[in-house]
């Protein structure tokens, strides 16, 4: 007689992966005793005090920030890179008008996969290569299609303008004071990159099947969408617009909370008390409040002031990045759709570093699920009737 087989046990779940570290990564970690944040080891606030934008983008996936040289040969290959072909453009402007800016990305992106040649080649130089046309695109793509839900023919890039002011004068024809600019800036460097976030997670699941740079950079623009993820930039506005008035936030709160509402804008599964790239993004937002000095934007703030501190009172759960970044990007003139997107155009640089970093050592990302179907049971001979 055999002995009887040993009973498998059943694996412990983690759902939503809460507290599971799937792998390691030398490219940013959120430091718990002190709340701070570090890219290639550098504290976020000081890179978003004190460099620009592509130089991050440069430390992101090169590891160490560039020198006077490597940043004007980086610059010039990104601003050299950005015009759109005609195709992609005419692709684009086909899209109805509809559906949301983000899928517009989402399109855009597949797109460049579909007509790059090198879509296959995993080398280092080519994802360097696909991860600056991206950088260098994405921007003119979302400009492109916000003037074209306002009626207008798309600016084209300026060469002569950085990264940040060249995106004001895509959208908007012109580029404002260098307080706008630099508030645009610090959100940027703060949106670039944070570890094994749902849509990073998701660029890198996807490489690790081998598949191409493109289709991992589509899925995760999908992922960050998301209202839970990205996407709570723009809920942060919708909700400021329908509560309204800062004398009604304690009471909408309250209602909201009652209904068992997510606050959108609060909350983090990494930071318990609170995000540290909060505080700096704050502080740049209120400048463009005061500066704005018109009543408008000053009952806005209010009630952004009024439902933060009416949060942390009644349930201990602070902002995130998206709560104060929201609000800075309505104050800079975008439409609500916009934010997201100008998230992605950020964000593009970490996921490609985590691309890359996946691919150094790359193990298929494939986890179990525990079955609590039907037993196993025999097929019907026939459908029954
Ligand atoms: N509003 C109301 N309650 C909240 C919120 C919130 N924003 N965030 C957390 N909670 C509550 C939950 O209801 C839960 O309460 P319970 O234990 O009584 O059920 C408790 O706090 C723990 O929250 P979880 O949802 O378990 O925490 P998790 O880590 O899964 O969620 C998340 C994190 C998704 C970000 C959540 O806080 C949330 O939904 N926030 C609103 C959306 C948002 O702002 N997303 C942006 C994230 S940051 C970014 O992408 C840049």
């Amino acid at each position: 007689m055999s002995a009887p087989a040993p009973a498998t046990a059943t694996p412990e779940i983690h759902r939503g992966l809460a507290g599971v570290a799937v792998d390691t990564t030398a490219i940013s970690t959120v430091i718990q005793e002190t709340n701070s944040l570090t890219y290639r080891g550098y504290p976020v606030q000081d890179l978003a005090a004190r460099r620009s934008f592509e130089e991050v983008a440069y430390l992101l996936w090169y590891g160490e920030l560039p020198d006077a040289t490597e940043l004007r040969a980086f610059e010039a290959r990104e601003r050299a890179l950005r015009p759109l072909d005609r195709t992609t453009a005419e692709l684009l402007a086909r899209l109805p008008e509809t559906c949301h800016p983000m899928d517009v990305l989402r399109t855009a992106v597949s797109f460049f996969g579909s007509e790059d040649p090198t879509e296959e080649d995993d080398s280092v130089a080519a994802h360097h290569a696909k991860s600056l046309a991206l950088l260098a695109r994405l921007p003119v793509v979302v400009a492109a299609d916000h003037r074209r839900r306002h009626g207008l023919a798309p600016i084209p890039p300026d060469p002569s303008l950085g990264y940040a002011e060249n995106f004001f004068h895509m959208c908007f024809g012109s580029v404002p004071d260098p307080e706008v600019v630099h508030c645009f800036e610090v959100s940027l460097i703060l949106y670039a990159e944070h570890s094994f976030n749902a849509s990073t997670f998701t660029a890198r699941v996807v490489t690790s099947t081998l598949s191409d740079l493109y289709s991992a950079v589509t899925a995760a623009i999908g992922a960050l969408k998301g209202p839970l993820h990205g996407g709570a930039n723009e809920a942060v506005m919708h909700m400021l617009n329908e509560i309204g008035d800062p004398d009604r936030a304690e009471a909408w709160l309250d209602e909201a909370l009652a209904a068992k509402r997510k606050i959108m804008g609060f909350g983090h599964r990494v930071y318990r008390h609170g995000d540290s790239r909060v505080p700096i993004m704050q502080e740049a937002t209120d400048r463009l409040v005061a500066r704005a000095g018109d009543p408008d934007v000053t009952r806005l703030a209010t009630l952004h002031a009024a439902l933060r501190h009416a949060m942390i009172s009644r349930k201990g759960i602070h902002p995130n990045l998206d709560y104060p970044a929201g609000l800075a990007y309505h104050l800079m003139g975008f439409d609500i759709a916009a934010f997201t997107p100008i998230f992605v155009m950020s964000r593009i640089t970490g996921w490609t570093a985590h691309i890359s970093e996946q691919l150094e050592h790359n193990a298929l990302i494939r986890p179990l699920g525990v079955y609590n179907g039907p037993e196993q049971r025999p097929v019907p001979a026939h459908t029954p009737g």
